[in-house]
């Protein structure tokens, strides 16, 4: 019997998005394809402005779609109804780089991460809800007593945390991570790493994850797409990505120091990779 070849999770099938109308529309995603299957997750990689975001947004449904189509489990949701697409939140979530702009500072983190299963009146009780805002945070290392804290209260890092625990809570199947570590300290930004690396082994999801820093890209994804003015330019499988690039853009990518001493620039990478294997090999 023929190997069947197992339907991705999301399709994204030649996708166009403009942004403005009449005469200052303009094209800011061309023509981009990939797909991602259960459990895996998907590098999407590229410098500011090159519409990383943008995509993001059209797979939520929060940008409208000029051209092509985003299947998520063979369902085309780039022209959905709202009501469609509020129920599609519960299977494809989000985590941005700011936890302190996507959190509200005047809530308890239980009330935030409660939300989503209050809208669910009737299915779970009270004492059920307040015990998976409870798990919810110990899967992502912090104690259930945070529940009763606020924002405010937390380190950078562990505002993150909460953020990954307000998006598994409802279980997603699918989680656009977009520059999802990018606003921490190297050191953190390991930890966060491997946090959502075991929430994706232990639950089985998948991830978008984008960012415009390739070394970052390069620890979480089996595949990357490299994209450049809102066209991919180059993919491939992560490591021979790496190893050897082929367009000259995913070269320049890789050069790019966001430290600009080369050598700090090496140090911080070095214990970056450091802090992120030491744990893999744990
Ligand atoms: N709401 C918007 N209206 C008009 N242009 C936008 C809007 N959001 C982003 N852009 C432009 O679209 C392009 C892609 O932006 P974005 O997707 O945010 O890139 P990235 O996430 O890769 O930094 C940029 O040129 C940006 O200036
Ligand atoms: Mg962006």
């Amino acid at each position: 019997m023929p190997v069947e070849t197992p339907h991705p999770l999301l399709s994204v099938e030649n996708l166009s998005i403009d942004y403005g109308r009449g005469r200052s529309r303009t094209r800011v995603v061309t023509d981009v394809s990939f797909d991602i299957a259960e459990g895996e997750t998907l590098g999407l990689v590229g410098e500011s402005g090159s519409g990383k975001s943008t995509i993001g947004k059209a797979i939520l449904g929060l940008v409208p779609v000029a051209e092509g189509a985003v299947r998520f489990d063979g369902e085309d949701i780039s022209r959905v109804s709202p009501r469609r697409r509020r129920e599609l939140t519960r299977a494809i979530q989000v985590i941005y780089q700011d936890p302190y702009g996507s959190l509200n500072p005047a809530r308890q983190v239980g009330t935030t991460l409660a939300e989503p299963l209050t809208l669910r009146r009737g299915e779970l009780s009270r004492r059920e809800i307040s015990q998976r805002v409870g798990d919810a945070l110990e899967l992502v290392g912090l104690p259930s007593t945070a529940a009763r804290k606020y924002p405010g209260d937390f380190s950078g890092g562990q505002r993150q945390r909460i953020a990954i625990a307000r998006a598994v809570i409802v279980r997603p199947r699918l989680i656009v991570c977009d520059e999802a570590v990018s606003a921490l300290d190297l050191s953190i930004q390991a930890q966060v790493l491997n946090l959502l690396q075991d929430l994706s082994a232990e639950l089985g999801m998948s991830y978008l994850f984008i960012s415009h820093d390739l070394a970052v890209v390069e620890l979480l994804s089996s595949r990357i797409a490299v994209l450049y003015r809102g066209s991919i330019v180059e993919r491939g499988d992560a490591r021979q990505l790496l190893e050897q690039p082929q367009a000259p853009y995913t070269r320049l990518l890789q050069a790019a120091a966001p430290v600009p001493d080369p050598d700090e620039q090496r140090r911080r990478r070095e214990e970056f990779f450091a802090a992120f294997r030491s744990r893999q090999s744990a």
